[in-house]
Order: structure tokens, then sequence, then C-alpha cells
């Protein structure tokens, strides 16, 4: 049999020799860093093969048959790596990792926790389940990332998904090493954090969602836990605040904001573009000042995102004047800046990420944000947005740019999909929910799966190792991955699907 890893590693050499076999006497060993992978191992493990393994710490010498996660600082790094990277993210020789695996046990090695924890990921998609028992196959592998930035972006406004879904969800993001959890937390619809300078917002915004759905939103504490449960995998939590557009909840919160001073109703629709923020109003700048405050203090991460995109009804002056501000309130408090592909016409300072996702808009804007020296993270959702319907027999979802079947999600590389923005530019890739149409976590799932798995590896791996022929065999497997933590999941026609 052969072994089936996604995202495919830099080096994977499957050995001849017996299979290492995972029992109720198998032992887990690590060093004092180690230890929260090693945990999270014992976790998945159990899960997956019904064995609790006991972490046992620094204990010297061989024992056979073990399992050992331990520190190199020298690890080796694979050659190669995109050409762009983002600051705040992990260089990539944190997430390197090697293993080996034969029948007398399991040696992990990475540089710190984060290349541990990639490298448990690969354990745990290693493991195969039989009648006779757990087994994982006799395997040498050595990885490292091609993309810094293999992100998820999910909509938690138009349909709220709270902490049980979204923990769900970055154990997948773990399980595929992605490292980023983008959220867009606000929008027309709802307001979905709890920020102390602005108790009104989630108090009168957030109990809606579109069609007249319940609502919800994040406290503080749940926030907290959230986001450590995030880092626990190896993922960083961006949190956007969509402005100075998608500001409905916020209109409907706040009437400061509005010019006349009457808050809006609430919105239960899909549209777009209606609503805005007003630079000439007194209110506005506090607020902006107040809300990516708040936010700041609630993120450890290093990004905040401002939105940006999507206003319909001002003219460019406002607009740049708008976001400026919102730039200018995260930049205060020493967090980096991302915005979506249209903040590029306000010459965005270097270093800020600007996001792509409609490849119908003027790249010249980019292009000139670039040369700039700001940085590009790529979201076009003719292949990176998973809320696109895989067909045209696909129940949920939406077809403004087309379809987007497994294929179309893996067929692309980040850095040549706008070949007029260099490749030094191009931090990563990072795929997008937006949930119009999406209530339930089930929805959800059966959106992401399998379509995440096909842009993790556009992250992950080189695009000169990669190839749709072999992707596809290996994905086919996966779905006893999913089903063994209770995911849906849509059986595209593109992959012949095993078991
Ligand atoms: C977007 O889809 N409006 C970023």
């Amino acid at each position: 049999m052969t072994v089936h890893v996604v995202p495919a590693p830099a080096a994977l050499v499957e050995l001849a020799g017996p299979p290492l076999l995972l029992g109720a006497g198998t032992r887990l060993l690590t060093c004092e860093a180690g230890l929260p992978a090693a945990t999270l191992l014992a976790e998945v493990l159990a899960r997956a093969t019904g064995h609790a393994l006991e972490v046992e710490v620094e204990v010297a010498g061989p024992v056979p048959g073990a399992l050992r996660l331990e520190l190199d600082d020298d690890l080796p790094v694979p050659v190669g790596g995109a050409a762009g990277h983002a600051p705040g993210l992990a260089p990539r020789a944190e997430e390197a990792y090697r293993l080996a695996v034969a029948a007398d046990g399991l040696v992990l090695h990475a540089r710190g926790l984060l290349g541990l924890l990639r490298g448990v990921a690969t354990v745990r998609q290693l493991v195969e389940l039989t009648g006779a028992g757990a087994w994982i196959p006799a395997v040498q592998v050595h990885d490292a990332p091609h993309h810094g930035w293999r992100g998820l972006s999910v909509d938690v406004a138009r349909h709220f998904f709270g902490p049980a879904d979204l923990e769900a969800v970055v154990d997948l993001l773990w399980l595929y090493k992605l490292d980023v959890l983008h959220l867009h937390l606000t929008d027309d619809q709802g307001w979905r954090i709890d920020l102390p300078s602005r108790p009104e917002l989630v108090a009168r915004s957030s109990a809606g969602a579109v069609d007249g759905d319940p609502g919800g939103a994040f406290d503080a504490t749940q926030w907290a836990a959230l986001v450590d449960y995030a880092a626990a995998r190896g993922v960083v939590v961006v949190p956007e605040i969509d402005v100075p557009g998608h500001v409905n909840a916020a209109l409907h919160a706040c009437g400061d904001l509005v010019p006349g001073g009457e808050p809006t109703a609430q919105y239960e629709g899909i549209d777009v573009g209606f609503s805005q923020l007003t630079a000439g109003l007194p209110a506005t700048s506090a607020f902006l000042g107040e809300v990516f405050t708040d936010l700041a203090a609630m993120t450890p991460g290093p990004y905040l995102h401002v939105g940006g995109d999507e206003v319909l009804t001002m003219a460019h002056e406002e607009y740049a004047d708008l976001v400026g501000q919102a730039v200018e309130a995260v930049r205060d408090t020493g967090k980096l800046v991302v915005g979506w592909q249209e903040a590029a016409t306000t010459a965005p300072a270097p270093g800020t990420v600007v996001q792509v996702w409609d490849l119908r808009q003027d790249p010249a804007p980019l292009v000139a944000a670039a040369d700039g020296g700001a940085l590009v993270l790529m979201s076009p959702a003719t292949r990176a947005y998973l809320d696109l319907k895989y067909d045209a027999t696909t129940p949920l979802g939406l077809e403004w740019a087309g379809h987007v079947d497994v294929r179309d999600a893996y067929d692309w590389d980040p850095a040549t999909v706008l070949p007029a923005v260099p490749a030094t530019s191009v931090v990563g890739v990072e795929a997008a929910v937006f949930t119009e149409t999406l209530r339930t976590r089930d929805d959800l799932m059966w959106m992401l799966l399998p379509r995440l798995a096909a842009l993790a590896e556009v992250g992950w791996t080189a695009p000169q190792a990669r190839a749709f022929d072999d992707f596809r065999r290996r994905l086919a497997r996966h779905p006893a991955l999913w089903e063994a933590d209770g995911l849906r999941w849509h059986p595209s026609a593109q992959i012949d699907w095993v078991g």
C-alpha cells in the first residue's frame, strides 16, 4: 500500500521494511519543549486507534518501538521555498521537520515546537487501521513548506459559526498544515466580536443573520480560548473588521455613524456594496480608532485585517481617507495590516498585505502596490473561494465567479496567477468561505472538504512537485480521516474515492 500524505512532503521515501505496530504498550517520549506536540499526538492517536498513550518526558536511551519527538537546532531544511515571505509568520526553517518510521520506532525531529506540530500532522495521516490493529508504514520524510502564508478565511458574519465549529475548522487546518485562520467578523448582517469600547455593537447587532437565522458573537473569553486553541496547533488567527463598506451592522448599532443620526435597519439579505462609513462625521474616526485598538489588544498574532472590499457608494478620495484611518489605527497598535485587493489603490505602505480575490479587477493598482513594497496574498475566487458551487448541481453556494471543483482548486500557482505581480511579492495562498448560503457545520464542512486539502497542497508543496493525478490518488483515501471526526464532505466525481 502506498502512503497518501496531503500536502505532499518535500521528500518522502517509502521503505521496504515492516511497519511500526501501535498497541497499548507503545511509549510516547519527548523533551519538555515537545510536550504540547506529543500531547496532541497522544490525543489524535487515542481518537483514531483507541490506544491512550501516556506522554513521558526526558527518557534517555533507546526504547524499542517507541514514538520519540525531539528538538534538533541544526536540523537541515530542505532546499527551496517561495520567493516572498510575510513578516510576522514563522520562517520556513521553523516549520521544517524530519520523520523516520521503522518497525523499531518512530523519530520526529524539528528545530522547535512548530515543526513538531507539522510532523505530528503527517504522523496522523500515516496511521493505518485494520482489523488487526493500528500501524504506521516504514517511511522517511524530510519536509518544509513552500509558501509561508497558508490560510483559510471564514465568514462568521453572514451566518455565525461559534467556538465549537471553529475548533473543528482549526483541527482541519492543523491536519493539512495550514497556518492562518482569518475570521471575517463583521459585515452588513452581524457584528461577531464583543469589544470593550463598544459593547453596543454586539448588544444590538449580533442576534441576526442572513434570512433571519440565529446570530451570535464571541465574548472575550471565548475569543481568547479560540486563539489559544489555534496557537496550540500552529495556527495564527487574523481577525477582520471590514471597513469602510460592509458596515451595516455597525450603522445599526451606532446611529452616530450615520448622517442624520438614525441607526439603519437590521439587514438579513445578501446584497453587497450598499453600506458605508462617512469620513465627514466626527464619530467615524473615534470608531475606527477604538475598534482596531480593542481588536489588537485581543489578538496575539501579528496581523489585523481592515477589509476594504466592495465599496460601491463613495468617491475614491473618501475611500482612501477611511482606509487610511483604519490602517493608521492598526499601525498605531504595532500590528501589521492586511486589506482586500481594492486597498491596493490607496498607496499601501511597504509590508502591507493586499489580498487578491477578484481577477476581473484591473491588476494595475496591485502591480503598483507591489512595486511600492506591498505584499500580495492570493485568494482568487475562481480557485480559492470554497463557497462557490462545485458544479451546477451543487445545492449550496454561489456562482458569481463560476464553479470550483477539486481540480480548479488544485491546478494553479499563486506566484504566476497574476503574471504582472512579481513572485517575490507573493506571500502565499488563502482559501475563503463566505457563508451567505451556509447555515450549519455540515454545510461548512461539505464546502471545505475536499477542496481545502487541494488549497493546502497549493500552499505547502512546491509547484514543480505537484501533479493533479498524484494528488487525486492520495486524496481518495482521506474520507476515512474526515469521517473519523464526523465531518461531512462532498464526493466530487473528479476523484475515485476509496472505501
Ligand atoms: C470579497 O469577496 N468581497 C472579498
